[in-house]
């Protein structure tokens, strides 16, 4: 039994189609309801029983290979538009970003930043711990015990309603040395920058500040070791080849011995020059891991040793980036974050030093 029409002619027909809207018309034209195959099939009735099998069948076979075409011809059709759509969309990178930008990126935030991108260079990782500390973490580990002035020195917020567990606002990032310490076998060399509490508010406190911890622990690091790191780091961030610098020697429970460092100043019309002068400014705290500190973490003090430093992130936002009063940083005040903030794309300027 012959069809009434030419099977392979229709299916070139439908390769050669290039928009939906003529595909459509195909598909109505032979698989419509009103379409050929349905005339076809409603012919079938005026056949023999042998006759009407046969080419039922036939027909049938027909549909579906035609629907089979249609389909595959309409994912290419998809296919092709989504490439032309794709090719039209084409970015140019080498044009500048666009300029009209809402949100500016929080001096504290960018300081972070900074510190993470040259203490990464030192390979250090970075370490996070929680705001809520508990009181072996924050003192007895880091050798302060209970009723050591160290802990009035610090001004504590406890938890309320947690006082059983002895759970506090951290007072300092050093609890996440001792979470490193009892979780990670040396080496260790991490930097931990974070939030820290101490009830304290005045022209030059907040009761929230941030801290940037750092430690290494391994089996040589020696006091030389921490010098050099913090030197490199100092003059890296402020950008001063000849940045001009002092250890002194200085007292903190979980380092021996202990230092501060200080860069030196000038002030000038109200205007302050970091790395030079003869005016000092601490900026930070550091020394030997004390090895009760080592052993309170089961880390063998006769095999390994380290260093440790912390540093207050607003003051070192403060002084890179000229801003005078340091409880400026939590106001909220849009027009000071327009003044003082950064945009999302500003990169850290390289003195390669
Ligand atoms: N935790 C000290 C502070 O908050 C800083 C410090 C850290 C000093 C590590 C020495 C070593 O003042």
């Amino acid at each position: 039994m012959a069809l009434s029409f030419d099977k392979n002619g229709i299916l070139k027909k439908i390769k050669n189609v290039k928009s939906f809207d003529e595909l459509e018309k195909i598909r109505l034209e032979f698989l419509g309801k009103k379409g050929i195959i349905s005339i076809e099939m409603k012919s079938l009735s005026q056949l023999s029983i042998e006759e009407k099998k046969l080419k039922g069948q036939e027909l049938n076979l027909l549909k579906q290979t035609l629907e089979e075409a249609i389909n595959n011809q309409k994912s290419l059709l998809e296919n092709n538009e989504l490439t032309k759509r794709i090719e039209g969309e084409k970015l140019d990178a080498t044009l500048p970003p666009n300029l009209i930008q809402q949100g500016k990126i929080h001096p504290i935030s960018q300081t972070i930043f900074s510190v993470i991108e040259i203490f990464g260079n030192l390979n250090f990782s970075v370490q996070t711990g929680p705001d809520i500390e508990t009181d072996f973490n924050n003192f007895t580990a880091l050798n302060i015990p209970a009723h050591h002035p160290a802990r009035e020195m610090q001004d504590t917020f406890y938890v309320k309603g947690e006082e059983k567990e002895n759970n506090i606002l951290r007072t300092h990032t050093s609890p996440v040395q001792v979470r490193t310490m009892l979780n990670t076998k040396p080496p260790i060399k991490i930097i931990v920058p974070g939030r820290t509490y101490r009830s304290d508010s005045d022209v030059t406190h907040t009761p929230m500040f941030h801290q940037v911890e750092g430690l290494v622990v391994d089996k040589h690091s020696t006091m030389v070791d921490l010098k050099s790191t913090l030197v490199t780091f100092l003059k890296e961030y402020f950008e001063i080849k000849d940045l001009k610098y002092r250890f002194r020697p200085s007292y903190f429970p979980f380092t021996e011995p202990s230092a501060e460092m200080d860069v030196a100043y000038t002030k000038k019309n109200n205007v302050i020059t970091i790395g030079e002068g003869e005016e000092w400014l601490e900026i930070l705290g550091c020394g030997m891991v004390n090895p009760k500190v080592l052993e309170n973490c089961n880390i063998d003090s006769s095999i390994y040793q380290g260093f440790a430093f912390g540093m207050g992130i607003e003051r070192l936002s403060m002084l890179k980036y000229g801003i005078p009063d340091l409880r400026s940083f939590f106001e909220v005040n849009y027009k000071w974050l327009e003044h003082y903030g950064f945009n999302i794309l500003d990169l850290r300027s390289r003195s390669g030093i």
